[in-house]
């Protein structure tokens, strides 16, 4: 029985120690198998993560070295969080580039308004909102350079050289008012003002951005010195002329006065009485000769050979006296040349007499004096010439 029993046993137990090594095989199989996969996940899971990272710090790379063009990364947008870095990071890529982009342009377009600025005529300077010159052109560097001097006699912290950066408030008396009236701005505010000797015209205008928001002020400035000198000058010229003018119409001479074309440019009423008188006379000889068409009329018309007197003229540089014919009339003429005060020819001017009558005499008496030297003691002096004599 117990043979039997064991021997029963003896199989059921070696089936089930069969079974047993073939579950444990198959468990071993599928250990095995679970590993396997599970290795090769973490190399895939690695190979992904990896390619991932090594892609985010490439674009790191890109943007750290200016470069913001955005990579093909659509094989790496995936939706884990690998993938949501890399696209929120290339997304970020793309608008930096935007704004670098509009920077750029802004910075190209600010850099060409300040180079025009630079070479500009105009004198500009600019205050930011802290009241701080922080720009200067060229020219207003000259101009404030030139007026050192000048500027220093009122307000003796003043130096050209250093200017930008420092504040205005510097050079106002009492700076509460600049910063008011510059606050207040909102268009151009236009004022002159002296220092020392000089007078400049000041342009304030605000400047503003797209928002209408103050980002400071800028000044042109108009240095006014030389012009009002100049100025005060023609003005004191212009009264020095009058009153010689006045004179000369007044003097009992006949004066005439031609500039450097030899346009004739005045003549004094003596003159103007006596070529009106001798008007139709000298006509005799010069049909062209009009006393109301003198003024502005060249003097070459007058002349047969007009380079001959432009000869004597030019270069004339004391009296010249003659005596012409016009027509039935014999004037004597004493050119002299008009020079100003530096030197430089301003023209010729010529005084006029008309010494027809006195020939006229001089002939008679040449005549009366001949005859009695010859014996004719006949002969006698004109009416008309002794009425002269007794008025003289
Ligand atoms: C961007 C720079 C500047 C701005 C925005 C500015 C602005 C002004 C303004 C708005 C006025 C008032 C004019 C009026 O009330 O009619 C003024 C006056 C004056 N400024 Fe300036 N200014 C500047 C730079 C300077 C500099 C560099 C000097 C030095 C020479 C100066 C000297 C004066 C003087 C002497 C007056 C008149 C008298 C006074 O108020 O002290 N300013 N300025
Ligand atoms: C500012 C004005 C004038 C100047 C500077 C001027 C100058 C002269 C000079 C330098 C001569 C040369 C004399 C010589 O060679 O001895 C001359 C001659 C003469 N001038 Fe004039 N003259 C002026 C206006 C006139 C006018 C208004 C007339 C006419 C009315 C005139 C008619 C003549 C004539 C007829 C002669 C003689 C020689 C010739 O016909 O060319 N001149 N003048």
């Amino acid at each position: 029985m117990f043979q039997k029993i064991d021997s029963n046993t003896s199989r059921l137990l070696s089936l089930k120690l069969e079974a047993i090594k073939a579950e444990r095989t198959e468990h071993l199989l599928i250990i095995l198998a679970l590993v396997s996969i599970g290795l090769l996940f973490t190399w895939w899971f690695n190979q992904v993560i990896n390619r991932g990272l090594r892609t985010i710090l490439e674009i790191f790379d890109d943007i750290n070295s200016g470069n913001y063009k955005s990579r093909d990364v659509t094989s790496l947008q995936s939706k884990d969080e690998v993938g949501t870095v890399i696209t929120r990071l290339v997304d970020l890529q793309a608008k930096l580039k935007e704004n670098i982009d509009s920077l750029q342009k802004q910075m190209k377009e600010s850099s060409r308004v300040k180079q025009a600025l630079d070479v500009a005529t105009t004198n500009v300077m600019i205050a930011d909102n802290n009241f701080d010159i922080i720009y200067m052109n060229e020219s207003a560097v000259e101009m404030m350079q030139a007026a050192e001097a000048d500027i220093k006699q009122e307000i003796n912290n003043f130096d050209s050289n250093n200017l930008l950066g420092g504040s205005i408030d510097r050079f106002h008396k009492n700076p509460a008012h600049q910063r008011k009236v510059l606050n207040e701005l909102t268009s151009t505010y236009k004022s002159k003002i002296s220092v020392g000797r000089r007078t400049f015209n000041i342009i304030s205008t605000p400047i503003l951005d797209k928002n209408g928001e103050r980002l400071g002020s800028v000044v042109e400035w108009d240095d006014q010195t030389e012009k009002l000198a100049k100025d005060k000058e023609t003005q004191h010229l212009a009264a020095e002329n009058s009153r010689v003018k006045q004179a000369l119409d007044s003097v009992t001479s006949s004066v005439m006065i031609a500039n450097n074309d030899l346009e004739i440019v005045y003549l004094n009423n003596s003159l103007d009485i006596m070529l009106r008188n001798a008007e139709d006379d000298i006509k005799k000889g010069l049909n062209n000769f009009d006393i109301n068409k003198l003024v502005g009329t060249c003097i070459d018309v007058f002349h047969k050979n007009p380079s001959h007197q432009r000869n004597i003229l030019k270069d004339l540089n004391s009296a010249f006296e003659s005596q012409l014919t016009l027509g039935d009339r014999t004037m004597r003429i004493i050119v002299n040349p008009v020079f100003s005060d530096s030197g430089e020819r301003l023209g010729s001017v010529v005084e006029w007499a008309d010494r027809t009558q006195e020939l006229a005499i001089e002939q008679e008496i040449d005549s009366v004096v001949t005859a009695a030297v010859n014996g004719d003691l006949t002969k006698r002096i004109e009416e008309k010439i002794k009425r002269v004599f007794l008025v003289i």
